[in-house]
């Protein structure tokens, strides 16, 4: 144990030093690249440091512990669906109104077993409690309650896998926490990094994977005179098989991803080099990370829909979810501490977080016209305005790790909250469209 603390406080120095690396660049793009820097420079952190394995040694070793009965405090009774007509009513365009039930939590740190240490907010000392009793509301329409009997229903049989980076896993995590009231999940499967995690509900014969890709795309990460930069190669057409390998047994995909292409990555086609993003390089073009995150899922829709095996998928791409940092970038103090949600006028939209989204749905449309032929299904799943609402939703200073205090997870969110609405749209996303 003493000798895994050493190894992570190590680890921790490190990440640090690139940063401060990074800040060191000295060419004269840099400047004007400053506050985006400081923000890759986090994702970098965080996204990287929260899948560390050796940081794991640092948390409540429970948390992997998933065979651990399942306490009754379970307060949810499931409800009777009122199934009314809400084809037409825009699920992602609403506000948060809270929740008046008295008992309006879907699961506690109690009764989830499987709530990883850094989302476990409470654990880690938060004090208010509001954040968990807001529900997402449609203008037109109303979600039901997440009702674990009906989406296990709906997938039995089936296997559901969410791809992405570490927001796909807090998704997932979610998610376990969510089904584990109607049935304790078995943790089958585990890779040496903790990148790829298989569950199964033996009940419903129900499988559930998480397969971590920052990039979708094939990337290895840049080494100068020996030490890793924490940019990337990116070649944007082709596919990390690490992923593409399982998509054949896949019933549903999830996919995400955003942040880690904000970073100073270089963008290669045919093994070209053909720019870079935030590299402040003469004689290489800056294209964006737009420009990367549209290829990327390009790449990622292309292969699906020229995969044989892959026919009759369903894929859901769910929507970029910013960073929240106030009061300066993760690195200068910047914190979230917010104890309530923003009102709808108070969110700002048209930001680069909007400019993402944009290129997401954008290739949502496309692909879906292309996969109709073959069968495939494409929806998207717009969480980027309501979670814009939702700055009181991060774990911020509350994230457990002990070797970085003072510093704040803006972007993940605590469980249980305001994430789990992710999944409230997955079932109404399910419900409406493929169950039949
Ligand atoms: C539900 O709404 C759609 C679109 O408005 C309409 O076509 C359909 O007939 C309605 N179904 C029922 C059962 O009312
Ligand atoms: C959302 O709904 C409001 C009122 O129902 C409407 O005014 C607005 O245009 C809608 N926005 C979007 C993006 O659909
Ligand atoms: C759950 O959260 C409470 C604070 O609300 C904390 O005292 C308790 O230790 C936590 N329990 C677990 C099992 O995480
Ligand atoms: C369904 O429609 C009825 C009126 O037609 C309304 O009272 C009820 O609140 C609606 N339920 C939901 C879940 O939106
Ligand atoms: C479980 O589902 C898989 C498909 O995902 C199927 O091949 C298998 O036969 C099922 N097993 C049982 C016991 O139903
Ligand atoms: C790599 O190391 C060599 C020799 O120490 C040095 O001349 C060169 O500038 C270094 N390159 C970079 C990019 O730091
Ligand atoms: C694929 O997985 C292997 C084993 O975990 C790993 O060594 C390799 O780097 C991965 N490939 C990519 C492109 O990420
Ligand atoms: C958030 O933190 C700032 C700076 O520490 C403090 O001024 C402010 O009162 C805090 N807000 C809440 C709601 O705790």
């Amino acid at each position: 144990m003493e000798l895994c603390s050493v190894q992570t406080r190590k680890n921790v120095h490190n990440y640090l030093f690139k940063g401060e690396k990074f800040l060191n660049l000295g060419n004269p793009g840099f400047l004007l690249f400053y506050s985006l820097f400081l923000t890759m420079i986090f994702t970098f952190y965080m996204l990287h440091f929260s899948i560390s394995p050796i940081v794991n040694f640092t948390t409540n070793s429970k948390e992997d512990d998933a065979a651990r009965p399942r306490n009754s405090l379970y307060m949810i009774q499931p409800q009777l669906l009122i199934d009314n007509n809400t084809s037409d009513c825009d699920l992602f365009n609403g506000s948060w109104v809270r929740n008046q039930q008295k008992s309006s939590l879907y699961y506690t740190n109690f009764s989830c077993p499987t709530i990883p240490h850094s989302k476990n907010c409470l654990l880690n000392g938060r004090q208010d409690e509001e954040f968990m009793h807001w529900k997402w509301k449609p203008d037109k329409c109303t979600i039901p309650i997440f009702n674990p009997k009906t989406f296990l229903a709906f997938v039995k049989g089936k296997t559901m896998a969410f791809i992405g980076d570490s927001l796909a896993r807090n998704h997932m995590e979610s998610l376990l926490c969510l089904l584990s009231s109607e049935e304790t999940p078995m943790d089958i499967y585990k890779d040496a990094e903790d990148k790829f995690r298989t569950w199964i509900f033996p009940r419903y014969n129900f499988t559930l994977m998480v397969l971590r890709t920052e990039f979708l795309v094939f990337a290895t990460e840049r080494v100068i005179n020996g030490s890793f930069t924490g940019g990337f190669d990116l070649h944007l057409d082709k596919l990390n098989g690490n992923w593409t390998q399982h998509l054949p047994n896949i019933d549903y995909v999830i996919f995400s991803d955003g942040h880690w292409f904000l970073r100073p990555n270089y963008l290669y086609e045919n093994d070209n080099l053909i720019g870079c993003i935030y590299c402040g390089e003469a004689g290489v073009q800056h294209l964006g990370p737009g420009y990367a995150i549209r290829r990327a899922f390009q790449a990622a829709f292309k292969y699906i829909n020229e995969c044989e095996e892959c026919s009759g998928i369903v894929v859901l791409l769910r929507t970029f979810s910013a960073g929240q940092f106030e009061n300066g970038a993760w690195n200068e103090g910047g914190f979230c501490n917010r104890t309530r949600p923003f009102a709808r006028e108070e969110v700002k939209i048209g930001d680069q977080d909007w400019e993402f989204r944009n290129i997401q749905t954008e290739e949502v449309e496309r692909a879906r016209k292309d996969g109709k032929k073959i069968g495939n299904n494409f929806e998207i799943m717009d969480v980027t305005r309501a979670m814009l609402m939702r700055a009181d939703g991060h774990p911020g200073a509350y994230w457990g790790n002990k070797w970085m205090k003072g510093f704040s997870d803006c972007i993940h969110w605590c469980l249980p909250g305001p994430i789990d609405t992710w999944n409230e749209f997955l079932l109404e996303i399910i419900r409406r469209k493929f169950s039949t």
